[in-house]
């Protein structure tokens, strides 16, 4: 299949296009490159002659229909968007930009593309989005495809408002459209402004470990690279006009998941005295921080027969290994604006 990957160099979209390329697929990985985009994170399969690399944004529409021209792609897998709920807060615009508009200007540079391939049935265009959709849970339930949107952030307001648009290109215009909706995911290449990278590496520089409120947001955690094998599943077998969501029964309190992390370090690089969790702090919650998520994930177990490989524990150990073995990746992240000090404090 030949893939056109949006977001391919941010940390999601890059485990596709590695697991892609790995799987034999022709990747055109077409990027913006902000500040959440590195190419570092495709090197391992960059010099493949299966994979090629657009600078573009997608806020340029005619620059994405030159880009379906001369790529011809079978299939699109949208994943650029600004992701980071608490720059949200502080900066609504460019989530409204590129989560809305972008995806808009990509949906109709896709719909002409397709209606000059005759309408091809086979053409996918697979929307990546998020589970933050569905607002927050109480202490039970988990959010199902039918569950009502109800999202609470700028962000995640943003990514809602894309897969409307979506699905009515596909009940409008026949787009042979497919829909994801994912939890939270960790893994190597995350960039750390995110909660797991940021607690390892400000516990390996002898850092505050910032828990928002008292930690007790409860997250279902997803390894980045199940996550990359359920969207190529979805891309490849997924029904026309179709969502799935995507999780990994894998529910934790954040205090929780911090202390999981901590207690890994202490193992893999212990401290000279005391353990990892006596820099763990308190801070001000995130305004509008929502309580819970979890997600049943049985429609894309039973109709397109996915399962996750690891669990979190097991995957906190991989993640935490590749940060320790990957320094030179990390470090010259951490002077990126917004990652050292806090933001979207409202
Ligand atoms: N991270 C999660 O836990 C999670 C969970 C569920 C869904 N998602 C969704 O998955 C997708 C990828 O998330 P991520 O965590 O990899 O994000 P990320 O911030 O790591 O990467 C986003 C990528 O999009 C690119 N990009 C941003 N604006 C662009 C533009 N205007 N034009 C072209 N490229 C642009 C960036 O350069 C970057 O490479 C997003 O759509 C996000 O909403 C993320």
């Amino acid at each position: 299949m030949k893939l056109l990957v949006t977001g391919g160099a941010g940390f999601i979209g890059s485990a596709v296009v590695r697991l892609a390329v790995g799987r034999g697929h022709e990747v055109v990985n077409l990027d913006a490159l902000t500040y959440a985009g590195r190419l570092e994170n495709v090197a391992p399969v960059a010099d493949s002659n299966l994979y090629s690399f657009e600078h573009a944004d997608i806020r340029n529409r005619a620059v994405l229909t030159r880009i379906f021209e001369d790529h011809q792609p079978d299939a699109v897998m949208h994943l650029a968007a600004e992701s980071h709920v608490d720059r949200s807060i502080d900066g609504p615009g460019d989530f409204i930009e590129t989560n809305i508009t972008g995806t808009y200007n990509l949906l109709e540079a896709a719909r002409a593309y397709w209606t000059g391939k005759d309408k091809a049935e086979d053409f996918r265009f697979h929307h990546i989005s998020t589970d933050e959709v569905y607002g927050s849970l109480g202490e039970t339930g988990l959010f199902t495809e039918d569950t009502p949107y109800d999202p609470r952030s700028p962000y995640s307001a943003s990514k809602a408002s894309s897969d409307h648009l979506v699905r009515a290109w596909f009940e409008t215009y026949g787009l042979p459209v497919v829909l994801t909706n994912c939890s939270n995911n960790y893994g190597p290449y995350h960039f750390p402004e995110k909660l797991i990278p940021k607690v390892i590496l400000n516990a390996l520089h002898g850092r505050e470990i910032p828990v928002y409120g008292q930690g007790l947001n409860v997250r279902d955690w997803l390894y980045v690279e199940d996550h990359a094998d359920a969207l190529l599943l979805a891309v490849e077998k997924g029904t026309p006009g179709r969502s799935y969501n995507v999780g990994g029964h894998n529910e934790r309190r954040n205090i929780d998941l911090v202390k999981t992390i901590c207690a890994i370090l202490d193992e893999k690089r212990p401290r000279d005295s005391g353990s990892y969790t006596d820099l763990i702090t308190y801070v001000a919650d995130r305004p509008g921080h929502d309580a819970r998520y979890a997600i049943d994930p049985t429609r894309i177990e039973t109709e397109l027969g996915w399962k996750p490989s690891v669990t979190v524990e097991t995957g906190l150990e991989k993640t935490v290994q590749w940060y320790l073995d990957n320094p030179d990746w990390w470090q010259p992240l951490l002077n990126v604006e917004g990652v050292g000090t806090r933001v979207g404090t409202g």
